[in-house]
C-alpha cells in the first residue's frame, strides 16, 4: 500500500536531534519518571508498586481502572467507551482502519496532523480537504462543509482536530454542533483528534469533546501532550461502545496490549492529574504570554494567536523565503529549530510552526535566536 510521506514527522526525524533550542516540540515539557512519581505525593510507595508489577500482557483492552480514569475526562463516558491504544497516533489509525470501507469518502480539516487525511487516502477512498484560513481565524467554513458533503457519495467520516495542530484554533460547542448536524444527515462519524484538549489559554473555557456531543462522535486522546508523558506511547479512543468493540476487534491484529508499566504510569498521572495539569497550564499560559510579547516586537512576523494547545502558526512570508530554507538556515546558523509550513502542505509556504510549551528558558533563548536571524536576513535584503 502506497502512502504519502508524513511531512512533519519526516522533518522532525531528520533534524530534531540537531536542535539546541527545540521550539518545534508539541508536548508540554516532558516529565522524568522521578518527577511523575514526586507529583503523585508518595513517590516511595509509587516506586515500590512499579517494582511489584508482574510483566504479563496485562488486561488486554487496557486496565479497567485506567479506562475508568480516562472516562472521567469526559461528561458521559464509562470504561466501556474507552480503548487503550499506542499513542494518539495509534488511536487515529485504528479508528480509520476499523471504520472506513472501500467506496467510502472522508472529509478532513486542513492543515492538521497529516495522518487524518493521508491514511484514508492510502486506503484508496476519496478524501476532501476542508480548509482552515487565517482570515477566518483558522476556523473552517460550515457552508463549505455542507457543499463538500453534498458533492460526495457515501460520506463515512469527518475528521477534525480540536484544538488544532498547527494553528491552535479552537471550535466551541455551537460550532461542533453545526458540524454534527451535517454529519448526522449523512449518517457519518465525526473523528476528532483531541490530543491537545485541556490546554486552553483562557482559563474560563473548556474544550467540549465530540464523544460527549454526538452518538457517532469518536474522540482520540493521549498522554503525550497534555500530560507530558509521550514516552509512555499511550493513547485512547473514546466513543460509542459498538465503535470501541469494532476497534478492539481490529486492534487484535496489530497490538496485544499496550504495556502494563506504561499503563501503570498513566494511571499514576491520572490520579494526580490536577497537580500535573496545573503545572502544564502554567507553562503553556506563561510561555504564550512570552511569545505574544515577542510577536508585538517583531513587526514583520504575523500570526493568528492560538486559543489552545502548544503550537502557533507564524507567518514569515514578508521575508520572502521558502519555509524549508528559512528553518534549515535558522537551525544551522543559530541552533533554534522550527517546522516549515510547507511540511503541512504547499499552501502553507511562508508559514512556520512553533511549539512553545518547552521550558521558558529554551523558549526565550530560541526566540532570541530567531530575532538575531531575522536581523541578519533584513541586512541581506537591504544589500540586494
Ligand atoms: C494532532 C496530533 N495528533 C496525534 C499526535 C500523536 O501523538 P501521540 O501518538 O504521541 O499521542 C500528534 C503528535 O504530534 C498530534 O499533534
Amino acid at each position: 500500500m502506497r502512502i504519502e510521506p508524513f511531512g512533519v514527522e519526516e522533518w522532525m526525524n531528520t533534524y530534531e536531534m540537531k536542535a539546541e533550542y527545540n521550539i518545534a516540540e508539541t508536548c508540554v515539557e516532558s516529565l522524568t519518571v522521578e518527577e511523575l512519581l514526586n507529583l503523585s505525593g508518595d513517590p516511595e510507595s509509587a516506586y515500590r508498586e512499579i517494582c511489584n508489577i508482574k510483566l504479563t500482557y496485562g488486561e488486554i483492552p487496557g486496565s479497567v481502572e485506567l479506562r475508568r480514569a480516562i472516562a472521567s475526562l469526559y461528561e458521559s463516558m464509562t470504561e466501556d467507551n474507552i480503548l487503550i491504544t499506542q499513542g494518539g497516533i495509534g488511536a487515529n489509525f485504528l479508528a480509520q482502519f476499523s471504520l472506513i470501507d472501500p467506496g467510502d469518502s472522508v472529509i478532513s480539516v486542513y492543515p492538521t496532523y497529516q495522518q487524518l487525511y493521508s491514511v484514508p487516502k492510502a486506503f484508496g477512498v476519496s478524501v476532501n480537504l476542508w480548509p482552515l484560513r487565517p482570515e477566518k481565524h483558522f476556523l473552517p467554513d460550515i457552508k463549505e462543509l455542507k457543499a463538500i458533503s453534498e458533492s460526495t457519495k457515501h460520506l463515512k467520516m469527518i475528521c477534525l482536530n480540536n484544538p488544532n495542530n498547527p494553528t491552535g484554533a479552537l471550535m466551541d460547542e455551537d460550532f461542533l454542533k453545526k458540524i454534527i448536524d451535517i454529519a448526522k444527515s449523512h449518517g457519518a462519524y465525526v473523528l476528532c483528534d483531541e490530543v491537545y484538549r485541556g490546554l486552553e489559554h483562557d482559563a474560563s473555557f473548556k474544550t467540549p469533546s465530540i464523544a460527549d456531543l454526538y452518538e457517532r462522535g469518536i474522540s482520540t486522546g493521549s498522554m503525550s501532550k497534555v500530560f507530558s508523558l509521550a514516552g509512555l506511547r499511550l493513547g485512547w479512543i473514546a466513543g460509542p461502545p459498538e465503535v470501541v468493540r469494532e476497534c478492539f476487534s481490529h486492534r487484535n491484529y496489530m497490538t496485544i496490549s499496550c504495556g502494563c508499566i506504561d499503563e501503570h504510569l498513566a494511571l499514576v498521572a491520572m490520579k494526580c492529574r490536577n497537580r500535573l495539569l496545573g503545572r502544564n497550564l502554567q507553562i503553556v499560559r506563561e510561555n504564550f504570554a512570552t511569545l505574544s510579547s515577542w510577536i508585538d516586537e517583531e513587526k514583520h512576523v504575523r500570526w493568528v494567536p492560538p486559543s489552545a494547545g502548544t503550537t502557533a502558526f507564524l507567518d514569515f512570508s514578508r521575508y520572502n523565503m521558502p519555509s524549508r530554507d528559512f528553518c534549515k538556515r535558522l537551525l544551522d546558523e543559530t541552533g533554534a529549530f522550527l517546522v516549515p509550513g510547507s511540511a503541512f502542505g504547499p499552501e502553507f509556504e511562508g508559514w512556520v510552526r512553533m511549539g512553545f510549551a518547552c521550558t521558558s528558558e529554551v523558549l526565550k533563548k530560541g526566540l532570541n535566536c530567531v530575532s538575531k536571524f531575522l536581523r541578519k536576513l533584513e541586512g541581506e535584503i537591504q544589500k540586494r
